[in-house]
């Protein structure tokens, strides 16, 4: 049994970095559910993975990089349809099945010739990658059971099993990545997650998800930017995130408004909102008029994102093109 430590901040990446490269186990925090991370080159460590979750052989890892670039490292032949998704949606909660690199070992791919590359939004998650290796991490609890969302999750599955777990708050996505392959003939969903089956299907024209091939043309008004307000705008992932950049924007002598619903408050404090409400539904009401409003009284736009399907994925649908998908 090993001691478990839970730290965050610099000190934790600096010592979680330094695990890793002597072929430790440390568990780190992603956007989606925390990983159980080993240096993805160190067959010895890849197979310790196994051994604290208590996983199947026959199921491969996904393996976490810190930049596009990486990709190249752990993969070969890589399509351009794989830089079309990461354009869009990396880094971000989506997982891309592509050839094998011929330095990743097969304990990290349960044998098999293709292997799963994901980029973490997370920036702590990015920041051990940068200072250490690619990471080969499945969810960090023990095989079978929920995937932990919190520090605390992680360290009652695995208490005594890891040296350390980078504590970086609560998960924001909370389920996880998509995986989608592409070395399919036509791109496949093998599990859905918060970059959605359509999302999907609009980048790439068609993709199989549930075994059934889902078409979806691409409208032609796709190609122009539509519902952009005249101020800079971006789409905050976390009331935490708009707040932050709203006080970074506010320093850099700025005039920020928070277009968000008021659910919020206290996180969002007396800061200047546009208020949408309660439900998505207010939301999707208020959201045009916000926009202009926000484009008269601001120099830049920060909104609320919503996380959900059904009306909340179609008004996201409009608002990540008014802030020209650029999110913080
Ligand atoms: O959000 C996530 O993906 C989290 C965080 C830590 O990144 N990781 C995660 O890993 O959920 P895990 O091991 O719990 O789930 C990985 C899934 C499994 O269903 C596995 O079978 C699939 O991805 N997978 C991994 N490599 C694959 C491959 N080469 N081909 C097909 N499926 C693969
Ligand atoms: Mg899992």
């Amino acid at each position: 049994m090993k001691e478990t430590k839970i730290l965050n901040g610099t000190k934790a990446i600096e010592e979680g970095a330094r695990l890793i490269l002597s072929g430790e186990l440390v568990v780190f925090p992603t956007e989606t559910v925390y990983g159980l991370g080993a240096d993805a080159f160190n067959e010895k460590a890849v197979g310790d993975i196994f051994k604290a979750k208590g996983r199947p052989q026959d199921n491969p890892l996904i393996v976490h990089i810190s930049s596009i670039d990486q990709v190249k490292d752990v993969a070969k032949d890589v399509p351009d349809a794989f830089y079309t998704i990461a354009e869009k949606f990396m880094p971000g909660p989506i997982s891309v099945v592509l050839k094998k690199g011929d330095k990743v070992p097969y304990g990290v791919t349960a044998g098999g010739e293709t292997v799963a590359v994901r980029m973490p939004e997370n920036k702590v998650a990015r920041a051990l990658i940068s200072a250490s290796t690619p990471l080969a991490a499945p969810s960090a609890n023990k095989s079978k059971h929920v995937s932990p969302t919190t520090a605390e999750h992680v360290y009652d599955d695995l208490k005594g099993e890891v040296a350390l777990i980078i504590d970086d708050g609560p998960c924001k996505v909370g389920i996880e990545s998509t995986v989608l392959d592409l070395t399919t003939d036509i791109p496949t969903v093998l599990r859905p997650g918060a970059v959605t089956v359509e999302m999907l299907g609009e980048v790439l024209g068609e993709v199989v998800a549930s075994g059934k091939v889902i078409k979806i043309a691409k409208s032609p008004g796709m190609k122009y930017t539509h519902y952009a307000p005249k101020v800079k705008t971006v789409v905050a992932v976390s009331p935490q995130h708009a707040v932050e950049e709203y006080d970074k924007c506010v320093r850099e002598g700025g005039n920020p408004i928070l277009v968000y619903r008021n659910i919020y408050k206290d996180v969002t404090g007396d800061r200047r909102i546009i208020d949408l409400g309660v439900s998505p539904e207010d939301y999707a009401r208020r959201i045009y008029s916000a926009l202009r409003e926000g484009e008269q009284i601001a120099d830049e736009i920060i909104i609320e994102e919503l996380h959900g399907g059904g009306i909340e994925y179609s008004v996201m649908n409009r608002v990540y093109k008014s802030a020209g998908d650029k999110l913080v």
